[in-house]
């Protein structure tokens, strides 16, 4: 018999410790760590894959592929992201917090796929049979040629997916549902989901089928994040936005066989999710043009560029610290800002406080949004509205000038195709100079600093106070 010994797992990122503690030293989750039962000792490990020192079969890498390697579902925004289809014998996970819309997502790509006449298995661990079928009778899939399976024992998927024609397609929904025989632990702990997660990344790549697997996101550590399968899968995809707006971004994160940091734009309406062709469009459509702290950001999300407004508002603080709030950007690179806008640029904003807001709840890593942030910052301290046909880019640099950024030229045509008429940003190349928009190239970031708060009034600096 195995001998069988605990230990301990942080269940947001896998790490194993020989004592409980209260932090995970690895990725400084708080409260993450369980005590788990594993295996050791003679006899354990999966007992599927003993080798018994066979020679692995070796082959030329000129070979030949299959020539159908890929799966085209036909929805734009997801085969844009997955880098044109899903490809066969791989493993995908999608992860997102629960309730964004995860589900009805893949039902609605098993539905195109079906209709293709694919061979798609929907495995549900979360919903039973019949509630699968409402969902998809609310999406008009009730016709689909999809096989449904409720169950979440790994060993009955296995069996069930060796029987019968080889799937085009399986889905798992959700990885934090199945347990494995081979494990002790419990459904949803870090071991059951690794193991199962190994057991189905193998079947795809030994069946030929592409594999999804659903996994939440949750924030307190009960249930294992799916983080600890995204080093097994081909790729990752996170479902993200915000449950109080109808749009939802498909976004990879990791991709074998593509490109990361594609973007996929969708909306959630009452018959499931509709693909955003031009969400550019869409961010900017409920914007207020005449407000103060309005600025729009010529971003790139991918290949794709995406413009979308940043809202700030500057306002004098009560508190001995001002407060600061972030929604949709990082933090610590509008402290960053602030610091620059007031010892580059002389600006007294750093004693209010400061309110920071992308506009639909998108979520904004490029650092080329900096210029972008702070028009927005002076537009607001000032009162000063900016044009409401403007647009910003550039990154910041520490010594106050402003840098070019790249994809200058892709960022300008998505403004002139929305009837943007002015641009302003560093110094741009040769080729994207190139447009019909009236640009305005700043060195220093003091230089637009002026120019906004000449239209405005700029408060005045402490030491010329008369006191
Ligand atoms: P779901 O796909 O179940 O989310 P997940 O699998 O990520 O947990 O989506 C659930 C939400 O989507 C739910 O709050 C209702 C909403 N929804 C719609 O608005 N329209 C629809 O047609 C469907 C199917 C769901
Ligand atoms: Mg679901």
């Amino acid at each position: 018999m195995a001998k069988t010994r605990t230990s301990f797992l942080c269940q947001a990122c896998g790490a194993v410790s020989s004592r409980w503690q209260g932090r995970c030293d690895a990725c400084g989750e708080w409260n993450s760590i369980v005590e788990e039962v594993v295996d050791s000792g003679v006899g354990a490990g999966p007992k599927a894959a003993r080798s018994n020192g066979r020679p692995a079969n070796l082959v030329p890498l000129a070979g030949e592929t299959e020539s159908a390697a890929r799966v085209v579902t036909g929805l734009a925004e997801f085969d844009r992201v997955t880098g044109g289809g899903f490809v066969r014998g791989s493993a995908l996970l999608v992860g997102g917090d629960p309730g964004i819309g995860k589900s009805t997502l893949l039902l609605q790509s098993a539905g195109a796929l079906a209709a293709q006449g694919k061979r798609v298995i929907y495995v549900s661990g979360e919903e039973a049979v019949a509630q699968v079928r409402l969902r998809a009778q609310r999406l008009g899939l009730g016709e689909a040629n999809v096989l449904l399976a409720a169950e979440t024992n790994v060993e009955i998927i296995l069996a069930t997916l060796e029987s019968g024609p080889p799937p085009d397609l399986v889905i798992i929904d959700s990885i934090q549902t199945l347990w494995t025989d081979r494990v002790d632990s419990a459904p949803g702990t870090v071991t059951q989901v690794r193991t199962s997660a190994q057991a189905l990344t193998r079947i795809a790549k030994k069946s030929g089928a592409a594999v999804v697997l659903v996994g939440h996101v949750t924030k307190d550590g009960q249930i294992a994040g799916p983080r600890v399968v995204e080093h097994m899968v081909d790729a990752v995809l996170y479902f993200e936005g915000d449950s109080s707006h109808t749009f939802r971004i498909l976004r990879g994160v990791k991709n074998r066989y593509g490109a990361t940091d594609e973007i996929g734009v969708f909306a959630m309406t009452e018959r499931g999710l509709e693909q955003v062709a031009n969400p550019s469009a869409l961010f900017l459509d409920q914007r207020d043009r005449e407000a103060a702290g309005s600025a729009v950001f010529a971003g790139m999300e991918g290949t794709r560029p995406l413009l979308v407004e940043i809202q700030a508002l500057v306002a004098p603080s009560p508190l001995g610290t001002p407060r600061r709030a972030v929604v949709g950007w990082d933090a610590s690179r509008l402290s960053m800002v602030l610091a620059v806008l007031e010892t580059r640029c002389g600006v007294r904003i750093g004693a209010n406080d400061i309110y920071l807001n992308v506009a639909g709840g998108l979520k904004i890593s490029e650092p080329a949004a900096d210029l972008a942030v702070a028009a927005a910052l002076i537009s607001s301290l000032t009162g000063a509205a900016l044009p409401p046909d403007a647009v910003y880019f550039g990154e910041i640099s520490l010594a106050g000038g402003v840098r070019p950024v790249v994809h200058g030229a892709l960022r300008l045509r998505e403004a002139q195709k929305l009837g943007f008429r002015s641009v302003s940003t560093g110094r741009l190349g040769k080729a994207d100079r190139a447009t019909d928009l009236a640009v305005t190239e700043y060195g220093q970031l003091s230089e637009m600093v002026s120019h906004i708060a000449a239209q405005g009034k700029m408060p005045a600096r402490e030491e010329e106070e008369a006191w």
